[in-house]
């Protein structure tokens, strides 16, 4: 014990020593360039990161004095002013919507959190005899009386009821969110087939009027004008198996994805697309690590507005609706085949915002 003591100057050096050879190697200024995941990084002061980290999941550019690795927003023209009813009743929401929202997100770690993802909605039955509801396909809310959601949904079953503001669907205690509804009215797109994956998308209107709240909030629609806003990169969230099971996951999760390219023969294989991949309205995404997965299918591929969109900050635009995923989750590098949004937008807002010029 004395020799060690003896020795405890010299320790503390070695150790202080290397300390500072591992902070030089990675040690970086602000402003300068950093690696992390997806986007594009540089160093900021923790507070000056618009991305909320989880203590373990931080990268530092410089620990010392607090520069983390932040993911940086691609430069972006500013909004422009809504023409499309759309776009309208996207502005009217800004106004209907807390403006105090964390829409910060949190890095690592894939349960969504509660008020995260207010647009994600559950759909499926009630079935009467039972009194259970089956959930399986996930939906998003785009009006105070609209769910989007897949066609090939309803090959699970009849769809007659949605909930929404849910995060885990097996357990009540976080149920002060939740509004439930019926479905009043299907509406598929008239060119879907059920034997192959075109046109994809389908509209629920509900039996009654959605109450915004911090749990529940309509997503905005990504219209042709504004997908200069980073199209290629999206959360996907659902309630769709997480392994090899059949069971949707009761939690809600999240993931995020990156369109890809070029994937059309790989989809045409993987999907068995009987004229290929229509790239005007179908489009690949894949994640990292972790994808999305059967029971994910109806649910959105979100993308948020440019923080300095103040005014739309808490609100996000659904880019895709997932049309095919994983058969077997987890187990094969397959990219997941999605309904591109924008290119439905006439379809959507001739049903949910009907008026004069365009229901003629
Ligand atoms: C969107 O972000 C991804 C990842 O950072 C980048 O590769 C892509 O070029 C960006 N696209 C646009 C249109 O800015
Ligand atoms: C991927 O899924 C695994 C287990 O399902 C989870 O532990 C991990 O955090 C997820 N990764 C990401 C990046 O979400
Ligand atoms: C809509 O449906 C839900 C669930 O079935 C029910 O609780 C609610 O009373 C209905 N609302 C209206 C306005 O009919
Ligand atoms: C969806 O289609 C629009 C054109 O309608 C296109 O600009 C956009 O890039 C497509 N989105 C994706 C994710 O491929």
């Amino acid at each position: 014990m004395k020799g060690l003591l003896k020795y405890l100057p010299h320790i503390i050096l070695l150790i202080f020593t290397l300390s500072r050879t591992v902070q030089n190697k990675t040690r970086k200024a602000e402003g300068e360039p950093c690696e992390c995941q997806f986007q594009r990084c540089i160093c900021k002061y923790l507070s000056d990161c618009k991305v909320l980290y989880d203590r373990k999941d931080i990268d530092y550019c410089n620990r010392k004095h607090g520069l983390v690795c932040c993911p940086q927003e691609p430069k972006t023209p500013n909004i422009t002013p809504a023409e499309l009813a759309s776009e309208f009743a996207c502005q009217k929401y800004t106004e209907m919507i807390s403006n105090d929202c964390a829409r910060e997100f949190i890095t690592g770690g894939e349960l969504a959190r509660a008020k995260e993802f207010p647009p994600a909605a559950l759909v499926g039955r009630f079935i009467m005899e039972t009194k259970k509801h089956d959930w399986f396909c996930g939906g998003t809310l785009i009006s105070e009386r609209f769910v989007l959601t897949a066609s090939h949904c309803t090959k699970a079953g009849v769809i007659n009821r949605v909930r929404l503001g849910d995060l885990d669907f097996s357990s009540n205690k976080d149920d002060e969110g939740v509004q439930e509804f019926s479905v009043s009215q299907v509406i598929s797109h008239s060119q879907y087939d059920r034997y192959d994956s075109y046109n994809d998308i389908m509209l629920l209107e509900l039996n009654g009027t959605v109450t915004f709240t911090d749990y529940v909030q309509p997503a905005c629609l990504l219209t042709p004008s504004r997908t200069v806003y980073n199209n290629s990169v999206f959360w996907a969230v659902g309630w769709g198996a997480v392994d090899h099971s059949t069971n949707m996951s009761p939690q809600l999760r999240r993931v995020q994805l990156r369109k890809l390219e070029n994937c059309g023969p790989v989809a045409t294989e993987a999907y068995n697309l009987l004229r290929g991949l229509r790239e005007r309205t179908q489009f690949c995404a894949h994640g990292e690590t972790n994808d999305t997965c059967r029971g994910d299918s109806g649910g959105p591929l979100l993308i948020t507005f440019p923080s300095k969109e103040e005014k739309y900050k808490c609100l996000y635009m659904v880019a895709g609706i997932i049309s095919k995923g994983q058969i077997e989750c987890g187990s094969q590098d397959i990219p997941s085949l999605n309904t591109n949004v924008t290119a439905f937008v006439r379809f959507i807002e001739y049903h949910v915002w009907p008026t004069k010029n365009n229901k003629s």
